[in-house]
């Protein structure tokens, strides 16, 4: 469904992403992680348009969409979420899924409608009518995923939408995870809550200083030494062994 290969992306002297392929099925849940300043969001963000990559070749649905800008890329149905969410603060969490909404509609009674199937998707049926600024945090997650739902997406990719969370939120989100899903939509999500990338991802690509380091089932990465040591430092899977 997507193929990477090769994408770079360079800001000024700093290469945040230096040659990452990464492909993901049809059907898929597909983990991204890596330490801070890895270079993940970065990669979303050149995947879904925001960024004009400095080499590489990325493939949507079999058409190469390198370079397109991101309504188009959103319009061909693989939408990102932003890791630091800024829903419109005046308007209501209904209007806030309607601008995602008219992305493929013109009608108003068709945005509404779908607006209110994304707000049921991700649990917040009964919050449509709130303002964006009064969420909480675990209110604006969910009103950033369901506004990418909204656009109508094949293909989601979701920049941490677990941060900030407490156990509970993590757990909730995991099986709206899980139920997206299962409703036909592929995800590939950047996570740092280990326990979530392990209970949900069939694959994980592990990123570190820009670089693709690793690949493979969760299992696989968690013994990984190369992976170990990109987070915990050079020698830490040594020691972790004796
Ligand atoms: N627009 C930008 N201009 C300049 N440098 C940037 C820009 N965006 C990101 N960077 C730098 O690129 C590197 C990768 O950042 P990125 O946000 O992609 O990392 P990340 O893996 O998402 O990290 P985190 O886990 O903290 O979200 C960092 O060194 C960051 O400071
Ligand atoms: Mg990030």
């Amino acid at each position: 469904m997507l193929e990477a290969s090769g994408v770079s992306k360079s800001f000024g002297g700093l290469k945040a992403v230096d040659s990452a392929s990464l492909d993901v099925q049809a059907g898929e849940i597909v983990a991204l992680i890596g330490p801070n300043g890895a270079g993940k969001t970065t990669l979303f963000a050149t995947l879904a348009g925001f960024h004009r990559p400095d080499a590489g070749r990325i493939v949507f649905d079999g058409r190469e969409i390198t370079g397109e800008p991101p309504h188009r890329i959103c319009a061909a149905g693989m939408v990102r979420t932003f890791q630091i969410t800024q829903p419109f603060a005046k308007i209501s969490v209904r209007e806030n899924l309607m601008v995602g909404a008219y992305l493929r509609v013109d009608s108003r009674s068709e945005a509404r409608r779908r607006a209110e199937a994304a707000a049921t998707q991700v649990g917040m049926a009964g919050q449509l009518d709130r303002l964006g600024a009064a969420l909480t945090v675990a209110g604006r997650k969910r009103l950033e995923l369901a506004r990418a739902l909204a656009t109508g997406p094949r293909l989601l990719l979701l920049d941490e939408v677990m941060a900030g969370l407490n156990p509970t939120e993590i757990a909730e989100i995991v099986e709206i995870i899980r139920a997206i899903r299962a409703s036909g939509i592929t995800i590939l999500l950047i996570e740092h809550v280990m326990q979530a990338v392990t209970s949900l991802a069939d694959r994980v690509y592990v990123l570190n200083q820009g670089r693709m380091i690793a690949e493979g089932t969760p299992a696989e990465i968690a013994g990984n030494s190369d992976v170990v040591e990109a987070y915990l430092g050079h020698g830490a899977a040594k020691v972790l062994r004796a």
